[in-house]
């Protein structure tokens, strides 16, 4: 496979702590099987999450030292809101502490009567936690080849459009709180949403008079996924593909520690500023802080204004880009099943068709993310059954429509060497398949039960 050329260079390292492999076994026992409960110095590569784990340039560090910590209207307030405004066109722009921040302030104003509808190519976890809290009830609507791991195709994360109009016209228009698209589509494997997808998801919202919201966490890579795979987009800038791609929505919600590559932080951007913004205004000043900081300090409004520039650089993106998909490449050699084409920020591993003798409440995401612990100290996570909560109502539980296992690639921070060691321990995973035990939870609570609950290896 060709090269990755990395558009940067290495001037300050953190060094990582070593362990064997006796160690781990013993490490992630006491953890009681729970990968969240390992210290993450216990931990070689870190692949839990995307999120808040990106290497800063010193660019942004140089940005956080002259970060103004005013209470109101600080400069570094206004470097963001000037760069925000330039990039998505959207005339509210408000910074928030992280995307969690966003949907809290925005669904209890969107949702005007409990019990209406809000509905998505496919929510993210605090997302959809966020629908239900104010009221809503959230609906999933990915288009069918995004639940198909084996199936080849540009834009997985797309929108059912079809499917879109015919829950309007079933639930009633009415019922409708709002859509959501999410950028890139994270649950189903940081699959994208092509711009013409984006396009007709409007034209059915605009037609209804329902608000369209971009979920937009993964902006960029979404933006140069359009430019490297759809027709008539591939002598436009990134930039210009993100102005264009904004222009289709009437608000966003942004978690920050993604795309725009910052340890913490999130934005919340409404196009014209209309009937809604007072309402979303005073819930950011009562929950996060005053309007010019948003529960950042001015520094990490700094890095991040930085950050929002530099996650959309090209050579930036071809790079991210291109390292995951140097990671599906290895793992095609040792003939891992993966969500394919690779994702943006991420690689699924259809755990479910590696390890096909355990059941899918045996936990097989979560079985090989502590097998690949066990082999060479890699944490990633369960995005399956094991991650679903049990049925509010009858408390069975739940079956995911996947067994996944996420190995979420922190943005700067792991070299090609660190992803071939990934790909080698799976391949020797893969030589003893049939070996490895499902698990079984000895204690959870009632939700969000990954995050907590202890289990134990069924023999
Ligand atoms: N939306 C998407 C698509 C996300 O992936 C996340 C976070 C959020 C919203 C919430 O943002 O964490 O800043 O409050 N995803 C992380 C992950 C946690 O690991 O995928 P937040």
């Amino acid at each position: 496979m060709r090269y990755i050329p990395e558009p940067f260079k290495i001037k300050m390292v953190e060094p990582i702590r070593m362990t064997t492999e006796e160690e781990r076994r013993k490490l992630i026992a006491e953890a009681g099987y729970n990968l969240f409960s390992l210290k993450a110095e216990d931990v070689y590569i870190d692949l839990l999450t995307d999120s808040g784990t990106n290497a800063m340039s010193d660019t942004q560090w140089a940005a956080m030292l002259t970060g103004d910590e005013s209470y109101s209207g600080g400069r570094s307030y206004y470097q963001l809101l000037d760069n925000a405004r330039e990039l998505f066109g959207y005339e509210w722009i408000q910074p928030v502490h992280q995307g969690r921040a966003a949907e809290k302030v925005l669904f209890p104003v969107l949702i005007e009567k409990p019990g209406q509808f809000v509905i998505s190519n496919t929510f993210f976890d605090t997302t959809r936690a966020h629908v239900g809290l104010a009221g809503g009830r959230p609906v999933d609507c990915v288009c069918p080849e995004g639940l198909d791991s084996m199936h080849e195709a540009p834009f997985k994360g797309n929108m059912d459009v079809g499917r879109l109009e015919a829950y309007i016209d079933e639930l009633g228009v009415e019922n409708i709180a709002g859509i959501v698209m999410t950028i890139t589509n994270n649950s189903v494997g940081g699959q994208p949403v092509s711009m013409a997808n984006m396009k007709a998801t409007a034209e059915v919202a605009a037609r209804h008079n329902i608000p369209l919201v971009i979920d937009a966490a993964r902006f960029a890579e979404n933006a140069f996924f359009i430019k490297s795979r759809e027709e008539g987009y591939a002598d436009k800038s990134t930039r210009e593909i993100t102005k264009e791609f904004f222009s289709y929505a009437d608000i966003f919600t942004m978690s920050a520690k993604k795309d725009a590559v910052t340890n913490m932080g999130g934005l919340l951007g409404v196009r014209e500023e209309g009937e809604h913004v007072p309402d979303v205004r005073s819930l950011v000043i009562s929950s996060e802080g005053y309007i010019t900081y948003g529960g950042l300090s001015g520094r990490d409004l700094a890095a991040l204004a930085v950050g929002l520039v530099e996650g959309l650089d090209e050579d930036h993106l071809e790079y991210r880009l291109g390292q995951v998909a140097y990671l599906g490449a290895r793992l095609d050699e040792f003939g891992i099943p993966y969500q394919r084409p690779a994702g943006g920020h991420a690689i699924f591993i259809d755990a479910g068709k590696l390890l096909p003798h355990l059941p899918w409440n045996g936990y097989p995401g979560h079985a090989l993310a502590v097998e690949l612990y066990i082999e060479a100290g890699i944490r990633g996570c369960d995005i399956g059954s094991y991650l679903m909560d049990r049925n509010p109502e009858t408390g069975e539980e739940q079956q995911a429509p996947l067994e996944f296992t996420r190995l979420a690639i922190p943005r700067r921070v792991y070299t090609q060497a660190h992803l071939d060691v990934i790909a080698e321990a799976l391949g020797e995973i893969k030589k003893r398949a049939e070996q490895v035990k499902g698990y079984e939870i000895t204690w959870e609570p009632k939700v969000l039960r990954h995050f907590t609950s202890k289990l134990r290896p069924v023999d």
